[in-house]
């Protein structure tokens, strides 16, 4: 399918993990794509798409990567806001410097890339933010980053009530545990692992390309009657809180 012929694209994070994923769904489907990344190393990696060095906490630097994207293919159609990390340190012993960078990168990074984003869109245009499931979901350590993924769900639908006069959707995806450099600490096939893996329905952690799916669905023409919601995407993770009553309804035979 090339449902995204004729349409010009952007992927903050594109140089690794999900956002490097939803760049090359994005070429494979036709677009043309400019990927944003600090990392200059991890773009040059990707295939089929144009490259900008620029960091999302950095005003100037994404409207300039917007207008590099515009001047290169004329418009904007579709962005996805996927740059974020993380610096652990619990509430009481962890660095406030960490936590305010954090906040800065996760929160601030989204704000500013929508901002310049939508200024450069056309109306029936579409802006998808990745939150994560520690939007709604506490995530021992990084208080600063489950609080500003919460802050992007939130500033999603704010972002979509006000780009309504635009004619620009904006949705966020809540990505569960997947597979990158990111969560490669906790993956190593050691019990942190196996604690999180009992907890996914699916069993497993999910791959970029799981998230990069619905990433195009949400910013495409299908969904265009989709607007300010979230998508938590995790293998059904967030339902498993209640115990696991299989062994009481289907007892091992005797
Ligand atoms: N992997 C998961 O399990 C998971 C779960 C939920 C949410 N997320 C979110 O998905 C997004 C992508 O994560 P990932 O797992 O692919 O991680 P990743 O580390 O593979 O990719 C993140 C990318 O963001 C880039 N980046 C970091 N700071 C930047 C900045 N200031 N400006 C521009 N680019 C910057 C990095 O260079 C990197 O290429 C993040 O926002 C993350 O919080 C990931």
């Amino acid at each position: 399918m090339k449902r995204y012929r004729d349409k010009v694209a952007l992927v903050t994070g594109g140089a690794s993990g999900i956002g490097a994923a939803i760049g090359a769904r994005l070429v494979a489907e036709g677009a043309s794509v400019v990927l944003v990344d600090i990392d200059e190393v991890g773009l040059g990696r990707q295939q089929g798409a144009e490259t900008v060095v620029a960091d999302v906490t950095d005003s100037a630097q994404v409207q300039g990567a917007v207008a590099r994207t515009v001047e290169r293919f004329g418009r904007l159609d579709a962005a996805f806001n996927v740059a974020g990390s993380a610096r652990f340190g619990t509430v009481v012993d962890g660095d406030e410097e960490d936590w305010r960078w954090t906040v800065d990168l996760v929160l601030r990074g989204v704000y500013l890339s929508t901002r310049h984003e939508a200024r450069a869109m056309a109306p029936g245009s579409a802006i998808v933010n990745i939150s994560s499931l520690n939007a709604h979901v506490p995530l021992y350590g990084a208080s600063s980053y489950a609080a500003a993924k919460a802050g992007v769900e939130m500033f999603t639908k704010n972002a979509a009530l006000e780009l309504g006069d635009r004619g620009i959707r904006v949705n966020a995806i809540l990505p569960g545990l997947i597979r990158t450099p990111l969560t490669a600490g906790f993956l190593d096939g050691g019990p942190i692992e196996k604690d999180f893996v009992t907890r996914i329905v699916a069993a497993r952690a999910g791959d970029p390309d799981e998230i990069a799916g619905p990433a195009l669905f949400l910013a495409g023409d299908d969904a265009s009657y989709v607007n300010g919601t979230s998508l938590v995407v995790d293998g059904g993770w967030e339902i498993t809180n209640y115990p696991d009553l299989r062994p009481l309804l289907h007892p091992p035979s005797p």
